[in-house]
Formats: structure tokens, C-alpha cells, sequence
């Protein structure tokens, strides 16, 4: 479980939010949604210490990730799976030895072990005989899962997804939805969820929490959300639909 309380964060004079209380329970996908600049990909950002905040804490496991030190920091990060807005694939590294980086900074396998599991991850995700193709030879799509492939290899207990579809055709946008339940069920990683996309929310999630207004304007389950009469977070969704519909 993650607790996430009373997170405060700005940027010089640009206060993102503040007072951000949450908990993510194991097993769980929780979708993040807000308007642009509102501060999602800050706030996942603080779940494994990539960035710190001015005031408030993350829990995991009882502890604060923002008082680790490196040897436990870095063994709490190796629990994240992160797939960053954009892909951010190696555009240097075929597919093979963007998906194998991970084992070969974190881990001590040697090169058979390696193969095996790079060749696991990529049937996971449906891109068996890519690993010589480069980043620049693969579509949206398949570089989409190649991130994925790569964020799930050291078998993460929870996984950040950034924008996972934004920029994807509708078609390939339900492929990485269909691979994100899968990733949570086959594997039991908790999921989080930066989305723009009401469809994904309400096909992948269990919980969702709406950032507006520099705070946590509503939290709670899908569900909740069908049957909300939260007057923003209803214009949030309607503005959205219109979007994906127009
Ligand atoms: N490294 C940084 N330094 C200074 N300001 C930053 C930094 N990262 C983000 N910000 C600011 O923090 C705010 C929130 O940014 P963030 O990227 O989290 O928004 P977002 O909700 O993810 O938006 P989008 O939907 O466009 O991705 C913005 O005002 C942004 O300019
Ligand atoms: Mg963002």
C-alpha cells in the first residue's frame, strides 16, 4: 500500500497543490486526471522519490520514501515500474537492450538469464521478434509496449504510467488498455494511472483521483464516479468525452 499525505509542492512562486491525501491500496489501479499543468506527472513523480516535496509524506511499507537513504532509496525505486510520458525508449538501444538495461544496471544475471527474460517480457507483450528493431523503426504502438515491456522486467510491485495512450489510435489504445489489466491481474501489480482519456479511466481503474484547483478535488471509486454530481469533476469528464467524440 501506498499512503500519500499531505503532499505540498511548488516550484519557485508556482504552487502545484497542496495538501494532497491519498492511499493506494495493493493490488489497485488508480487513474490520475486533471487538466494540463495540473500537476499529475509531479505527483507521480513523488511516489518513488524522484522528486521531493516541500511538505508531507509517502508511505510505503511504514516508511517515508522521502527519508530512505541511497541503499534503501535505491531498492525501494527498483520496486517501481515507470512508463514516462512519451515512451522514453533509447534511441540508440534496439529493443532487446532497451527491455535487458534494467537487469543489466540492477541486477547481476548473466547474459543467458538475460535473454530469457527479455524474451519472456516481450511475448507478455505481443512483440515477439522485434528485440534487433530500433526505437525509430517501430510504430507509436509497439514503442508503447516496449516501455512496458522494459517498466515490468524486474517485476515491479507498482507500476507509474504516464500517458500510456495519449497520441495512440483508438484501436492500439485499447491493446495497451487490455495489456494494462493483464500486467495487473497476471502479474498483482498495483497500477497508477496518468490518463487524459475518460474511456481508459473507465476501463482500467478501480479508484480515481482528480486534481484541480492545486489540490485533490475528488477521489473515489469508478463506480462513484458514474454516479457522481461533483459539479467539476463532472465538466472534467463531459469536456472530455467531447474531445474523444469530436
Ligand atoms: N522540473 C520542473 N521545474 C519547474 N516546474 C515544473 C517542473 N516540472 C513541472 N513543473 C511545473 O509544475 C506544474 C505541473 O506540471 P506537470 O508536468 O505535473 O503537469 P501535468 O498535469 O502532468 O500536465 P500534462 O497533462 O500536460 O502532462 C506545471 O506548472 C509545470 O510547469
Ligand atoms: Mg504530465
Amino acid at each position: 500500500m501506498i499512503e500519500i499525505r499531505n503532499l505540498k509542492k511548488s516550484f519557485g512562486s508556482n504552487l502545484v497543490w497542496e495538501d494532497v491525501s491519498f492511499s493506494i491500496e495493493q493490488g489497485e489501479t488508480v487513474a490520475i486526471i486533471g487538466r494540463s499543468g495540473c500537476g499529475k506527472s509531479v505527483l507521480v513523480k513523488h511516489l518513488n522519490a524522484l522528486m521531493y516535496p516541500d511538505s508531507g509524506e509517502v508511505i510505503i511499507d511504514g516508511r517515508n520514501v522521502f527519508d530512505l537513504e541511497y541503499i534503501s532509496l535505491r531498492k525501494m525505486r527498483q520496486r517501481f515500474g515507470v512508463l514516462f510520458q512519451g515512451s522514453a525508449l533509447f534511441d540508440s538501444l534496439n529493443t532487446f537492450e532497451n527491455i535487458a538495461f534494467p537487469l543489466r544496471y540492477f541486477t547481476e544475471l548473466n547474459e543467458e538469464e538475460i535473454s530469457d527474460k527479455v524474451m519472456e517480457a516481450l511475448e507478455l507483450v505481443n512483440l515477439a521478434g522485434t528485440s534487433e528493431k530500433s526505437p525509430a523503426e517501430l510504430s507509436g504502438g509497439m514503442r508503447r509496449r516496449v516501455a512496458l515491456a522494459r517498466a515490468t522486467i524486474l517485476q515491479p510491485d507498482f507500476l507509474i504510467y504516464d500517458e500510456p495512450t495519449s497520441g495512440l489510435d483508438p484501436k492500439t489504445s485499447e491493446e495497451i488498455n487490455q495489456l494494462i489489466i493483464s500486467m495487473a491481474k497476471n502479474l498483482n501489480i498495483t497500477s497508477i494511472v496518468v490518463t487524459h482519456d475518460i474511456h481508459s479511466v473507465l476501463k482500467i481503474a478501480t479508484k480515481v483521483a482528480f486534481l484541480e484547483d492545486q489540490g485533490l478535488h475528488w477521489y473515489g471509486t469508478v463506480e462513484e464516479l458514474r454516479d457522481s454530481d461533483n459539479e467539476e469533476l463532472m465538466s472534467f469528464v463531459s469536456a472530455s468525452e467531447y474531445q474523444i467524440r469530436n
